[in-house]
């Protein structure tokens, strides 16, 4: 019989990534996803701990179906994910309802630990040693990679695709939980990795995003060897059907030329870089131990524009961290003003327990300090947006059709001539009137407007046939 499962997923790429994997698996199990909490069998939800937030919006979602788990008793509520990993059986003291605690490093795990829940075993734990508990072969292995062979049917879209090339971080910025929650950095195994991506050419998939947390730290040895970021772009760039190729995030002090220069040769790569800054104070980075100091960014910036002269890069910044004066804080406009991000992530420093930052500093930034501050940086960032998206105006970009726009899915259109929403290979979204049917191909389409998130344009039809324009 069929089962039904209900997924929500927050956080990163990551986890999004780990929520097709887990609804793939399931599938197999004989599952089909549903979009309502009501009558569905399974209820997942992939918890983020990046921010307190992130936390907040998934303890409210699973205080949501409380009365649907005590009402039928049999249905299995299940938290997994990266909150998961950091509060394991703390969780059951704020959601007694809750069957099933699941690390990010377990989630194969899935399907037998449902079984076990289902045939009384009562709630199950199971999640990764810490970065403390044990050797560190231990620990690793601990924090196992899902990363099963893919199925077209768990992806928004069958020609895109996120490919996981590391998992876990070892930075350990003082104000991140990421290193306890996704244990050790380990680069996965370039065949693996080319297995997967060939995989995922075969099924029709045209745009390839590597993902990592320092995805340009990327390196594996074996016999004598070792593969960088870098080698592994080349070697994907040889696979037939794959037209772009993306990766995220990257770390500033490993942003090497070898690696600029590949991306600069290598035509499938997508001039596009996401480098968090996180601030512009090399006091407060200092604070933070990223490892870099502006000067480092800037010649790190150099070295892109030298070998990407027209690619765009987009930071995170963290507004409000620890003892940040008004100073140092414009010191991060500055930085934006400088740099002239494609776009900027800005969040309000949320103090995380179990980092140095918990440990060594006080969270003195009053709440209203950081709101403000975050929204003079987020109003300065929009009005970069907006000035620069204007000279694309008049210009033709080739964009990868993804589907209707937000606009036209909120709206309820159903005919087939549609909003549709794609990117450039710089990663800038632009809309137009389309069809249904053109989702999944490479299109120009000429801008007409530009907006500070959007571009908006037509179909260059200079080299359309007719058969191609007849939208309906
Ligand atoms: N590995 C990536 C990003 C990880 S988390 C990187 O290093 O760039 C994504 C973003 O969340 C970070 O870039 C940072 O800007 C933000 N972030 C992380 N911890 C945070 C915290 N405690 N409070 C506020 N923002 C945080
Ligand atoms: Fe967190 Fe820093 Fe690692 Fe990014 S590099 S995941 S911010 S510890
Ligand atoms: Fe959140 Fe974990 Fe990603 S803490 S940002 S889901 S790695």
């Amino acid at each position: 019989m069929t089962k039904r499962l209900y997924i929500e997923t927050v956080g990163c790429q990551m986890n999004v990534l780990d929520s097709e994997m887990v609804v793939a698996n399931l599938r197999q199990h004989g599952y089909e996803v549903v979009q309502s909490t009501e009558d569905a069998d399974v209820l997942l939800y992939n918890s983020c701990s990046v921010r307190q937030m992130a936390e907040e919006k998934i303890y409210s979602a699973v205080g949501e179906v409380k009365r649907i788990k005590e009402a039928h008793p049999d249905r299995v509520v299940g938290i997994m994910g990266c909150m998961a990993q950091k509060d394991q059986a703390k969780i059951f003291d704020r959601a007694p309802h809750v069957d099933l605690v699941i690390g990010p490093g377990q989630l194969h795990q899935i399907p037998d630990l449902i079984q076990q829940v289902r045939a009384g075993s009562g709630p199950q734990v199971m999640v990764s040693l810490g970065r403390k508990e044990g050797t560190q072969e231990d620990i690793r292995r601990s924090h196992e990679t899902f990363d099963p062979l893919r199925d077209p049917s768990m992806r928004p879209t069958p020609f895109q695709a996120y490919l996981r090339i590391q998992i876990g971080c070892d930075k350990f910025c003082t104000y991140c939980v990421v290193p306890m929650t996704r244990g050790p950095e380990q680069g996965r195994r370039p065949s693996e990795i080319l297995l997967e991506a060939q995989t995922l050419a075969d099924q029709g998939c045209k745009e390839i995003t590597l993902l990592g947390q320092t995805v340009n730290s990327y390196k594996y040895s074996e016999d004598g060897t070792t593969t960088r970021l870098a080698d592994l772009l080349r070697s994907l760039h040889e696979i037939d059907g794959i037209e772009r190729l993306k990766f995220v995030t990257n770390y500033p002090k490993d942003m090497t030329e070898d690696l600029l220069r590949t991306v600069h040769e290598l035509p499938k790569c997508s001039p596009y870089l996401h480098v968090p800054a996180q601030s512009g104070s090399d006091e407060i980075l200092k604070r933070m131990k990223r490892g870099y100091t502006i000067a480092d960014y800037r010649a790190m910036m150099e070295r892109i524009h030298k070998f990407l002269p027209e690619a765009s890069v987009s930071s995170d910044f963290i507004v409000g961290f620890c003892g940040e004066t008004e100073e140092q804080f414009q010191m991060t406009m500055d930085l934006v003003r400088e740099y002239r991000y494609k776009n900027s992530f800005i969040f309000q420093y949320s103090v995380r327990e179990g980092t140095k930052a918990n440990e060594r500093l006080e969270d003195d930034i009053p709440l209203e300090v950081k709101k403000r501050r975050n929204n003079d940086l987020l109003n300065l960032q929009n009005e970069v947006c907006l000035e620069d998206n204007q000279r694309f105006v008049g210009e033709t970009v080739q964009v990868l059709v993804e589907g209707p726009s937000k606009k036209s899915i909120k709206n309820g259109d159903d005919g087939p001539v549609v909003q549709m929403t794609g990117r450039t290979h710089c990663d800038r979204i632009v809309v137009f009137d389309g069809n249904r049917r053109q989702a999944g191909q490479m299109m120009d389409i000429v801008v007409r407007e530009a907006l500070c998130h959007t571009l908006i344009g037509t179909v260059h039809t200079k080299h359309l046939g007719p058969q191609v324009f007849q939208l309906a």
